[in-house]
């Protein structure tokens, strides 16, 4: 089929089905939803048999959905109506929640429902389960509404449903549905709210006298204090006590100031205001009470497994540096294979734009973090001692797919969505080594194309073009579980030793040939021109990335229904 994907962003549901949909053969372009006159015309231009809209934040022109069959993916179960369906079921701690694709009609979520997938509800932010639970049941009922239509349906037919139809419409949610009563609210009841409202708008609250939105929360079960107190500091997130216990905050976005305010470490915005808040030292590795650890390093037997969730993947220079320490400490703790198991949601996004953002010096900044990439990148190349193994449950993108490649093995989990390529970010030339690390699994003609096409792969797609070594079935969990028995395996293998002795013997072929030094000084003499150079893109593409600007255009490479060179079809009235 022909399909038109109509989407506020290219973000990762309609990556994913993008991906999805190409590798079944049908042809797929993208519009983002800028003007309707322009959706109109870009439905016109590619004459679709289906249009899908898996995210939008406007109406879908009367012109496109009364012409074409439209799908529409809402985020809640069969009957659920309104813009707040994820962020009410988070709060309202539902067991179960779902997706429904229904046809798109004048009134918002009220069509005829094409497929209604349920699955169970887990303790997650509201992003979290959209880049997880939502995506996949999204996928689901979409393949599953493109095969009824494929064999002539036109309108969904009722047939028999999963479970009894349990939604409403609900309202927006306000800030008033959100405000934490910090004397009164118990932690459980403080975590939903604050993953409700997670990746965005955040919960509005007063925080030692600044008005912000609390970000990013994280359960603690030592630490008390009397409620509402913050009472801990640790690697840059605040830790303020509740009606029964205490929960940590890791980010804050200041509020009122409009545009300007993004998403930054919590006691890099609460500054001085802060200067009281006692450390808490880093729990012991294995301590297993909840608390907040960006990085911990768990030991099974020959195995250890480095687990690093920072926040949207995004590490800065610190954290850069945490982590090398703790990649360091891992390869010299006597184990044989070290795994890299990045976070839940994403294994890692590259440097930290927020943070080069609110920086003094941006071009400084990005310096600094693209170089502790840089040596955290090295350093995994270059662990002799060891066989390193990444393994990815969450999606990589830009200078975090190549850090993957730094390891020995790469493993993503079926569902992962990678983008391989830096240039969407201001024509970034991008660093961690990737014009070593990328021709050396796909060739010099394969590495060129990737980067050209700067499209996003799925783990299969990805598989099939050399990047991963293998794609495992199942959740975050069973994935885990699948990458444990590997790597004990690899780490039980009698074959280890003359493993580990190819390795170092492969690295020195490679540096006799090219030294590791020139790879970098040349990608870095390139990013150096983007940061400090004539050519502002970086800065303005970064400006635009982290304040959330709406997109004024669809980049080409998406918008194939503008590509002149395609054939059309005759338009049909
Ligand atoms: N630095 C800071 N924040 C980042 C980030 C980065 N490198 N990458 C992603 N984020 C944030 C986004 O701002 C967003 O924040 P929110 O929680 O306020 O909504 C969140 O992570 C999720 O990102 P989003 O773009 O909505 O996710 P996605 O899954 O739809 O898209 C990417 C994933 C990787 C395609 C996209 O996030 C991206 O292009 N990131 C930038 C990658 C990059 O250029 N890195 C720098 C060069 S190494």
């Amino acid at each position: 089929m022909r399909i038109l994907l109509l989407c506020h962003a290219f973000n990762s549901l309609t990556q994913r089905l993008f991906v999805e949909l190409e590798r079944r053969g049908h042809e797929v372009s993208v519009e983002l939803d800028i003007h309707d006159d322009v959706t109109v015309e870009a439905a016109g231009l590619w004459q679709p048999d289906v249009v899908i809209a898996p995210f939008l934040k406007r109406r879908i022109p009367h012109a496109v959905w009364s012409r074409w069959i439209t799908l529409v993916v809402h985020p809640g179960i069969e009957g659920d109506r309104g813009p707040s369906a994820l962020d009410w079921a988070v709060q309202e701690r539902e067991r179960e929640w779902g997706v429904t694709v229904l046809q798109a009609v004048e009134a918002f979520d009220a069509g005829p429902v094409w497929e209604s997938i349920a699955f169970p509800m887990r303790e997650a932010s509201k992003a979290s389960l959209y880049r997880n639970e939502v995506t996949d049941a999204a996928v689901r009922g979409v393949l599953r509404a493109l095969a009824r239509i494929a064999s002539g349906e036109r309108v969904p037919r009722r047939r028999g449903v999963d479970s009894p139809v349990r939604g409403r419409a609900r309202p927006p949610m306000r800030q008033a549905d959100r405000r934490i009563d910090w004397t009164r609210d118990d932690s459980a009841g403080v975590l939903a709210k604050i993953r409700a409202a997670d990746g965005v708008p955040g919960v509005r609250d007063t925080l030692l006298g600044a008005e912000v939105h609390l970000h990013d929360a994280w359960p603690e079960d030592a630490l008390r204090g009397a409620p509402g107190d913050v009472i801990a500091h640790r690697d840059g997130a605040i830790c303020r006590a509740t009606g029964d216990g205490a929960v940590w905050i890791t980010h804050l976005r200041p509020a009122g100031r409009g545009d300007g305010a993004i998403k930054l470490p919590a006691m890099t915005v609460l500054g001085d205001r802060a200067r009281h808040v006692p450390p808490a030292p880093p729990p012991a590795h294995d301590d297993d009470r909840r608390t907040f650890r960006e990085i911990r390093w768990r030991r099974r037997g020959a195995v250890g497994f480095l687990h690093f969730d920072f926040l949207n993947g995004a590490m800065g220079t610190a954290q850069c540096g945490r982590l090398l320490a703790a990649f360091r400490d891992a390869c010299a703790s006597g184990v044989r294979v070290v795994v890299l198991m990045g976070g839940v949601d994403f294994w890692s996004n590259g440097i930290h734009l927020n943070v080069i953002e609110a920086a003094s010096s941006p071009a400084d900044e990005s310096w600094r973090n693209i170089n502790a990439m840089d040596d955290l990148t090295h350093a995994i190349i270059t662990a002799d001692g060891v066989l390193t193994v990444a393994a990815l449950r969450g999606n990589a993108g830009a200078g975090g797919v190549f850090l993957a490649l730094a390891a020995d093995e790469v493993l993503a989990r079926r569902g992962v969505v990678l983008n391989p390529h830096y240039r969407n970010m201001g024509n970034l030339y991008g660093s961690e080594y990737w014009s070593y690390l990328l021709p050396r699994r796909v060739g010099e003609d394969g590495a060129r194309e990737i980067m050209r096409a700067r499209l996003p792969m799925d783990a299969d797609g990805a598989h099939a073009a050399g990047l991963l070594d293998g794609v495992l079935d199942g959740d975050a969990a069973a994935f885990a579980a699948a990458v444990t028995a590997h790597a004990e395996s690899l780490a039980a293998d009698p074959g280890l030793d003359s493993r580990l002795a190819a390795k170092r013997a492969g690295l020195a072929r490679a540096e006799a040939h090219r030294p590791l030094e020139s790879y970098r000084e040349d990608e870095l003499a390139r990013m150096r021109l983007n940061f400090y150079g004539f050519d502002p893109s970086y800065h303005v593409a970064r400006y635009a990335f982290v304040h959330k600007r709406p997109h004024s255009w669809t980049p080409l490479h998406l918008a194939r229904h503008r590509d002149r060179a395609l054939p059309r079809r005759a338009v049909t009235t």
